[in-house]
C-alpha cells in the first residue's frame, strides 16, 4: 500500500470466553479476555474493496457477502461512504473458529475509520456490534467487547464489559478443532432447545453461576479452582448440544497430558478449546499436534 495521510490502520484483538459462553445471550455474566493476537485493518483510498489474504477473503462493501454487508452496516454507524475507500485486512486469528475473529475485524476497521473520522470509542464499539448482528443475528455483545479492550474482563448485556483484577498472569493453551461453525445458528440453536425443553434453562443458569466463581478465582489467583470450573463448564456446554467429537476430544487430549482443565470456548459446534495446563503446556500442545490438532500459547493478564 502507499504511503498516504490517507491510510489508516486500526487493530481488535482476538479474544477466549472463559466462562459464560451461550448463558450470556440469555442475560448472566460471562468472563472472557481479548488475546494479542488480532486482526489489523489497513484503510486507503480506493474503491470499496474488502480483502482478507489469510482468510482468503475478496469482497466488495455492500455486496451479498456477509463480511460485505457487516462492513456496509458498520460504516453507515459511523456515517461513512466505503465506496471511496479499500479495507486490507492481516489476522493472525483463524476465521470461524470461536477467536471473534468476525469482532476483532469489524473493532479494527472500526477503529481505522475512526482514526479518520474523529468518531469515539462509544461509536466504535456501537458500530462494531452493528456489523457483528450481521454475522451472527442476535449477539450478547461480549466479542466485540472484548476484542476493543483486550484485556481480562466480565461482561453481561445490561452493563456491558469491566475490568476484572487479575492476581496473577496464567498461561492458556488454544486448540483449533479446523472446524468451522456459524455462531448464530448455535446460539438459535440453543434457543430451541430451551423452548423445547425448559430444563435446559437451568444449565445456562448454572453457567451464569460458574461465571461467577471464575471471577472469585481469578480475584483470588486460585487458577485450580478456575480449571475444576473449565471441566464443568464444558459438560454443561456438552449438554447444550454445543460440543462436537473434535472438541471433546481436544478436551480430553488435554486432560490426559496435564492440564487440570479444559473446555470449549465461544459457540462451539467447531471452533476452538481452552486449557489450563500450568508447566503441562508443551506436553498438551505436543500430544495435540500428534492427533493433526493446531494449538498455541497465550498469557491471560499480559499487560
Ligand atoms: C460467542 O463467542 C459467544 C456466544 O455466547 C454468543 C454471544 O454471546 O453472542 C456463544
Amino acid at each position: 500500500m502507499s504511503a498516504s495521510p490517507e491510510n489508516t490502520a486500526g487493530f481488535g484483538h482476538g479474544k477466549v470466553i472463559l466462562l459464560g459462553e451461550h448463558a450470556v445471550v440469555f442475560g448472566h455474566p460471562a468472563v472472557a479476555a481479548g488475546i494479542r493476537a488480532g486482526v489489523r485493518a489497513h484503510i486507503s483510498p480506493g474503491s470499496g474493496a474488502l480483502s482478507a489474504p489469510s482468510w482468503g477473503l475478496e469482497a466488495q462493501v455492500g455486496d451479498d457477502s456477509l463480511p460485505g454487508q457487516a462492513v456496509g452496516r458498520l460504516l453507515d454507524h459511523l456515517q461513512t461512504d466505503g465506496g471511496g475507500l479499500d479495507f486490507w485486512l492481516e489476522s493472525e486469528v483463524p476465521a470461524r473458529a470461536g477467536l471473534g475473529s468476525s469482532a476483532a475485524m469489524a473493532v479494527a476497521i472500526a477503529r481505522a475509520v475512526a482514526a479518520r473520522t474523529g468518531a469515539g470509542d462509544a461509536d466504535v464499539l456501537a458500530a462494531a456490534a452493528a456489523a457483528e448482528s450481521v454475522f451472527h443475528r442476535t449477539p450478547s455483545g461480549i466479542d466485540a467487547a472484548a476484542a476493543s479492550r483486550g484485556r481480562l474482563g466480565q461482561f453481561d448485556k445490561q452493563s456491558g464489559w469491566q475490568d476484572l483484577p487479575l492476581k496473577t498472569p496464567f498461561e492458556l493453551c488454544i486448540g483449533l478443532s479446523g472446524q468451522s461453525h456459524d455462531t448464530g445458528a448455535l446460539v438459535a440453536g440453543v434457543a430451541e432447545l430451551c423452548t423445547r425443553t425448559p430444563v435446559a434453562r437451568r444449565l445456562l443458569d448454572t453457567m451464569g453461576d460458574l461465571a461467577r466463581a471464575g471471577m472469585d478465582a481469578l480475584a483470588t489467583g486460585d487458577i485450580v479452582a478456575l480449571a475444576r470450573l473449565f471441566n464443568m463448564a464444558h459438560g454443561l456446554l456438552s449438554g447444550v448440544g454445543v460440543s462436537t467429537p473434535a472438541l471433546d476430544d481436544l478436551v480430553h487430549i488435554a486432560r490426559t497430558a496435564g492440564a487440570p482443565g479444559a473446555k470449549l470456548t465461544g459457540a462451539g459446534g467447531g471452533g476452538a478449546v481452552i486449557a489450563i495446563a500450568a508447566e503441562h503446556s508443551d506436553e498438551v500442545l505436543r500430544h495435540w499436534r500428534a492427533k493433526g490438532y493446531y494449538g498455541f500459547t497465550t498469557t491471560i493478564g499480559h499487560d
